[in-house]
């Protein structure tokens, strides 16, 4: 049993009037961007290697759950947990967040004695392309956990709920893990930093050299396509890819050259290494499976791009997840020649002209509307 969640289980028994009330919880919580990637996993959702990410800002979930207590006579109805997102009972995100209740009620019983309603909504248009699971599944642990704090009576300091809501949050889906924290987070054991881990996230702005903490993100919409491979069945095939050893120890070696670079603000070494992982990744990608090939031809020509724009002179570089999209990232005090670049060299290869400009941001804030 996880320590966190031992928190949740030591409290005074709820009372029926409790039980009788219907609970609401809402948050609203970031993606995030890799810059060293996590890829491949071990048994129990631990990473193959640690990851480090940036949180951004503009690109959220907002989710609203409300949570309807049953008496323990109803208990035999095959009700599941998740009722419907967004009034709709077969909302396609319903396995996603239902597997992780069913975990989620495997460590803390007495989450089976509630059902759930969720409504939920990204910022970014949904047609993007651009993943929502880091950020839907945050907002939804912390909701959930949030719900169960007050259910239940919970006293619970708020350094031990963040890292209850991250540890829970890895369950539904690894890079939602570091979506809890605002600025860097680092998700993974590492001899880089100490006290990191394989069950949770943890914030590292402490050591991240201040002019980092506003770096840009344009995220580039070369497609809106719908991923050829779920990222779920890309972690399984590093079980039996041939480069994967090599990969984890890369990742290791990344890591800790990231880690210094980040520390003393050295943007070239961070741009070498991002870049490095993102093609890594990529490359891991087309060699496990015809449906690997995830980059379209205007990824690469806007990867180019950015390279050439470095060569002459602009702090800039690129990321990219499992998908063709590009992340360019730059020091703020460069944002208007950076939208001119984007504007008349990288427009072109965006789909319908999508460019999204985000930036580091702040982690997940509750909402305090209710929409339920
Ligand atoms: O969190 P998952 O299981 O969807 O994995 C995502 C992994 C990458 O986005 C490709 C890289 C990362 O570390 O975010």
């Amino acid at each position: 049993m996880n320590q966190y969640f031992k928190l949740f289980l030591n409290n005074k028994p709820v009372s029926n009037n409790k039980l009788a009330d219907v609970l609401e919880a809402s948050w609203k919580s970031p993606s995030n961007i890799a810059l060293v990637k996590y890829w491949g996993k071990k048994p129990g959702q631990l990473p193959g290697n640690p990851s480090l990410s940036m949180t951004l800002s503009k690109a959220v979930t907002y989710t609203w759950v409300k949570a309807v207590p049953y008496s323990h006579t109803e208990r035999s109805r095959s009700v599941k947990g998740i009722l419907s997102i967004n009034d709709d009972s077969n909302h396609p995100f319903i396995p996603k967040l239902q597997k992780l209740y069913d975990q989620l009620s495997a460590e803390i019983p007495r989450l089976n004695g509630i059902d759930l309603v969720v409504k939920t909504e990204n910022s970014f248009p949904h047609s993007t392309g651009i993943a929502s699971s880091a950020s839907g599944i945050s907002a939804f642990s912390f909701c959930l956990l949030d719900i169960l704090a007050s259910l239940y009576g919970v006293d619970i300091n708020q350094e031990d709920f963040y890292r209850a809501v991250s540890y829970a949050s890895r369950l539904g889906s690894g890079s939602a893990c570091r979506s809890v924290y605002g600025g860097f987070t680092i998700w993974g054991k590492t001899e880089a930093v100490n006290e990191t881990s394989d069950l949770e996230a943890i914030p590292v702005n402490s050591i991240i050299h201040p002019e980092l903490m506003d770096l840009q993100d344009a995220i580039l919409v070369v497609s809106s396509e719908p991923k050829s491979l779920a990222s779920s069945l890309g972690h399984k095939r590093m079980e039996v890819h041939p480069f994967a050893r090599g990969r984890y120890q890369q990742a290791h070696e990344n890591m800790q050259e990231i880690v210094n670079a980040l520390h003393t603000g050295n943007l070239e070494t961070i741009a070498l290494i991002a870049e490095n992982e993102a093609l890594s990744l990529h490359a891991l990608l087309m060699t496990s499976g015809e449906d690997g090939l995830l980059m379209k031809p205007g990824t690469l020509e806007i990867i180019q791009k950015i390279r050439k724009a470095r060569k002459n002179g602009l702090p800039v570089f690129f990321t990219i997840d499992a998908g063709p999209n590009v992340h360019m990232l730059y020091p703020k005090t460069y944002s208007s020649i950076i939208e001119e670049f984007t504007r008349n060299e990288l427009l072109a290869f965006c789909e319908s002209n999508q460019v999204i400009f985000d930036h580091c941001g702040e982690g997940p804030v509750p909402i305090h509307t209710s929409l339920l």
